[in-house]
């Protein structure tokens, strides 16, 4: 969506369902907490005014321009359980405080696999760390991203969510973790919330992702979808340029506004036509994150091996912001020499015991 268009939907909140409280009585019969469902509100998410974030409690939020549900936010709504668990969940952004900066300030959202890296991601301010399974060929030595294993995923979720404070944590879900069943396919996205800590799944998405969408924002799993070049499809399709014939773009398009419709929170667009991502921006309400897709989306994705200069070899999408594979290998070098030198260890590395001296 362009600039004066959003400028002119300026978001209107309207509650104009019912809302009913359960659960508002202890034994005691004195009130304890109120869980309100059932509320439901016109929202734009790429239009909110200038500084404000939605933050209207309930599950059946329906946009203004597609009249499905929006995904689900948790705004403020006590600490999550599990082994992800890191941070308090009052500081913890919302899917729809992401929407709500689309078309205000570009999203920013980078890959991390681990703690230390999430940490740095998230502490530089960051908007969203993905937990890509691009794992597969940028840390785990695969050719691809097919090998890589839900439990592996899992693994790596919950280490990202520990290490980041503020971002929005999206775990990837590596392929065939998804789409062949949907309650399993329901049970391994919902695992990475409910045990690992993520604040939303990505689904490498097409025609048979629309009702797994649906369903997974509907039980409160924020989904975020993936068009254009899809790794996981790389038996069928390459690397290459996605939907540079017409009738491929005119496809992306109508996934888009079907995977909106099912409730979508966010649309990642790889390597497709500039052009083509400039109108799925302007045709959709939810923020589009390009990766090799030009400049008019609503942010940007990349890998962070490649942004820090780690990868041995990046696609041509990518632009590198650092060498840290030389600053390591300097590094490495420089403890080699001092190795093989005799510096290193120094005596201030050590320690002696007097008692020791005389053992034998
Ligand atoms: O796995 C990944 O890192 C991704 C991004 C590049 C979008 O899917």
């Amino acid at each position: 969506m362009s600039a004066p268009t959003r400028t002119a939907n300026i978001a209107r909140a309207v509650q104009v369902g019912s809302v009913t409280a359960v659960d508002a009585s202890t034994t005691s019969g004195e009130p304890t907490s109120i869980v309100v469902t059932n509320v439901t509100c016109i929202t734009h998410p790429k239009s909110t005014p200038s500084g404000s974030v939605f933050s209207t409690v309930g599950t059946n939020g329906v946009s203004a321009s597609c009249g499905k549900p929006l995904a689900v936010s948790h705004t403020n709504q006590g600490t999550r359980t599990g082994k992800g668990q890191a941070r308090p969940r009052s500081d913890m952004p919302t899917v729809r405080d992401l929407q709500a900066m689309a078309g205000e300030k570009p999203i920013t959202m980078l890959t991390a696999y681990d703690a230390v890296t999430a940490s740095i991601v998230d502490d530089t301010g960051v908007d969203v760390i993905l937990v890509g399974d691009s794992m597969g060929n940028a840390v785990l030595g695969h050719e691809d991203t097919l090998p890589v294993t839900l439990d592996e995923m899992a693994s790596r979720v919950g280490a990202v969510a520990r290490g980041a404070d503020d971002a929005l944590v999206v775990a990837d879900m590596p392929f065939l973790s998804f789409g062949a069943d949907e309650s399993e396919s329901v049970k391994n996205c919902g695992r990475m919330l409910k045990e690992e800590g993520a604040n939303a799944v990505k689904l490498e998405s097409g025609p048979h992702t629309v009702d797994l969408t649906e369903r997974l924002t509907d039980l409160g799993i924020p989904t975020m979808a993936h068009l254009g070049l899809t790794p996981q499809s790389v038996n069928q399709t390459g690397y290459t340029r996605q939907a540079t014939a017409r009738e491929d773009a005119e496809e992306i398009l109508d996934l888009a506004c079907e995977h909106e419709d099912a409730g979508a929170f966010a649309l990642v667009l790889e390597h497709i036509p500039a052009n083509l991502a400039a109108k799925v921006t302007d045709a959709v309400d939810i923020p589009t994150i390009g990766i090799g897709a030009g400049g008019d989306c609503d942010g940007q994705v990349l890998v962070f091996t490649d942004v820090v200069g780690l990868s041995e070899s990046s696609p041509p999408f990518a632009e590198q912001f650092g060498d840290v594979r030389g600053e390591v290998e300097d590094a490495v070098d420089e403890y080699i020499d001092a190795v093989e030198s005799g510096e290193f260890p120094a005596e201030s590395h050590s320690h002696t015991e007097d008692e020791l001296d005389d053992l034998y």
